[in-house]
């Protein structure tokens, strides 16, 4: 496994659409097995494609420690209630802003096995699907903030 470089804010890769994966390959693990550690070293709860560079529709999620989830292809299928939360981003290190973000969300994804799966989320788990899942549409929190946060 190896560590990659994080895309900053301004980097004009983070406001791209990213492609759909249509072949899981090698390769495709490689990189979610990357994104993974760089996530985790960079303690983070959530990692896209685009911010290691990469424009395909790929994420990972870890909320709750050891719980990583490999979300290939993610399309919010359903959402409700609301939330106004803190939220950060690993492209935008040090930064955070209130955003509203529906309570609960499912996402339907594939993993790494090719296997499609329903990911419901409440809370932080909820923010960061909606939050990676923008990403691979060139979104990002900024877009959706209510409120910026200074320190
Ligand atoms: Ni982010």
């Amino acid at each position: 496994m190896a560590k990659i470089k994080i895309v900053k804010f301004g980097d004009e890769t983070l406001r791209k659409v990213c492609r759909p994966v249509d072949e899981i390959t090698p390769r495709i693990c490689t990189l979610l097995d990357d994104m993974i550690e760089t996530m985790r070293d960079a303690g983070g709860c959530g990692l896209a494609a685009p911010q290691v560079g990469v424009l395909r529709r790929i994420a990972v999620i870890e909320v709750e420690e050891g719980k990583v989830y490999e979300l290939i292809n993610p399309k919010i299928i359903a959402f409700s209630g609301e939330q106004r939360e803190q939220e950060g981003c690993l492209s935008n290190p040090g930064a955070y802003g209130i955003t509203k973000r529906p309570k609960r969300v499912t996402v339907r994804a594939t993993d790494r096995h090719g296997n499609v799966y329903d990911l419901e989320g409440e809370d932080l788990l909820a923010r960061a699907i909606c939050h990676e899942c923008d990403h691979l549409d060139g979104k990002l929190y900024t877009d959706v903030e209510i409120k910026e946060i200074k320190d």
